[in-house]
């Protein structure tokens, strides 16, 4: 069920409107650096079981909401979960990053099947819509197809050098099979209950120019307007991590997302002057919310300020590090939520 936008800031900076102080939530929220996740974790045994036991994984999502008041909880998944539903083994080692292995097989999946694959995940999104407050929306996600087809090609290589040469005719096959099944996966979960998704292209930066258009842009649209077939006001926040100057732009002005995400390496001042006509998220460097006292102050009025009077989602560059201290995420919000 969709909150009643007028009661979400979140919705609202969303659609377009300028909201102070902006809503904040943060990227990876739920995770190691709560102790309630640690100690939930540890029971389930595995990051892969919590994400694949509904309750859990509703559990999850909801422990930063409790703690924080977050103005937007994300379901707690992964974004592998497609390359598990097109038949790939994933695994997520504790002394690295996951572990993809090949050969990818079933890429033609009926809507039954994928959604038979994947019916858990779709089940916390219920779970978790059902106990949250209505004025609290809920994000769904998905890797977009280029940081997946990566994943699925390379592992945890992540040699887009490979992909985009030796390789370059399975990345060009695999591309439209994954912009299919990245559709159904956010249109799924938008009708399991979430009001808004992100798009992660996490490795977009390992592209040059010509690739990033024919491998993020292009994708992009097309999930873009493929969800918008079925959901016409699908809310659609896209993060192309790691991209040029030229290439946020060409993002925001090409694919159709409502809000571009930034990563903490681009000038927020910039993207405010050059990137009109989306809503902005983003960019506080996770590691300045490691850091915490003045350095973290100056970085969040920095980020208030050039958001001021436009749509604006407060939000880090990348992900919450694992070990980032509570207090500071608490002395962040309060800034934040002080700003006018
Ligand atoms: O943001 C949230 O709170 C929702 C949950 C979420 C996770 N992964 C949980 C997770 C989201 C949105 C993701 C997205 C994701 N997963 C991305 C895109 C965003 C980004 O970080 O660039 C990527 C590239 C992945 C793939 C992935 N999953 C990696 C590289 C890793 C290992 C790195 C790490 O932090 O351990 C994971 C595991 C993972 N996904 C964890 C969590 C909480 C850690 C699992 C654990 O050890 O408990």
């Amino acid at each position: 069920m969709q909150p009643e936008s007028s009661h979400s800031s979140f919705l609202q900076a969303l659609q377009g409107e300028a909201v102070a102080p902006p809503p904040v939530w943060l990227m990876r929220q739920a995770g190691r650096y709560l102790p309630e996740y640690r100690q939930l974790r540890e029971k389930a045994g595995s990051f892969w079981k919590l994400c694949m036991t509904p309750e859990l994984a509703a559990e999850v999502t909801l422990h930063p909401i409790r703690r924080f008041g977050f103005d937007a909880a994300i379901i707690f998944s992964d974004i592998l979960v497609i390359p598990y539903a097109l038949g790939q083994t994933v695994a997520f080692p504790e002394s690295s990053g996951p572990v993809v292995e090949e050969p990818h097989r079933t890429l033609e999946l009926s809507p039954t099947i994928w959604h038979e694959r994947l019916r858990l995940v779709y089940e916390a999104v219920h779970l978790v819509r059902d106990s949250l407050d209505l004025s609290t929306p809920l994000i769904g996600f998905a890797g977009a197809p280029w940081t997946l087809a990566l994943y699925m090609l390379t592992g945890r290589s992540l040699d887009a050098y490979s992909a985009t040469t030796a390789r370059r005719h399975e990345l060009e096959n695999l591309i439209p099979a994954l912009t299919d099944a990245i559709t159904f996966h956010l249109d799924t979960q938008l009708q399991s209950g979430a009001d808004a998704i992100q798009l992660f292209d996490s490795h977009a930066g390992l592209l040059g120019e010509k690739d990033f258009e024919a491998l993020v842009i292009e994708p992009t649209q097309r999930v873009v307007e493929k969800l918008r077939h079925n959901h016409p006001k699908a809310l659609v926040i896209g993060f192309p991590r790691g991209a040029s100057k030229n290439g946020y732009l060409r993002y925001a002005q090409v694919t159709g997302v409502n809000a571009v995400s930034l990563d903490q390496n681009v000038s927020l001042l910039w993207a405010t002057d050059a990137l009109a006509g989306v809503t902005l998220q983003g960019n506080l460097d996770p590691a300045v919310l490691v850091a915490g006292g003045e350095r973290l102050d100056r970085g969040v009025d920095e980020i208030i300020c050039a958001g001021k009077g436009r749509p604006f989602i407060f939000n880090l560059g990348h992900g919450v590090l694992p070990e980032t201290p509570l207090q500071n995420v608490e002395r962040m919000l309060k800034r934040v939520r002080s700003a006018a």
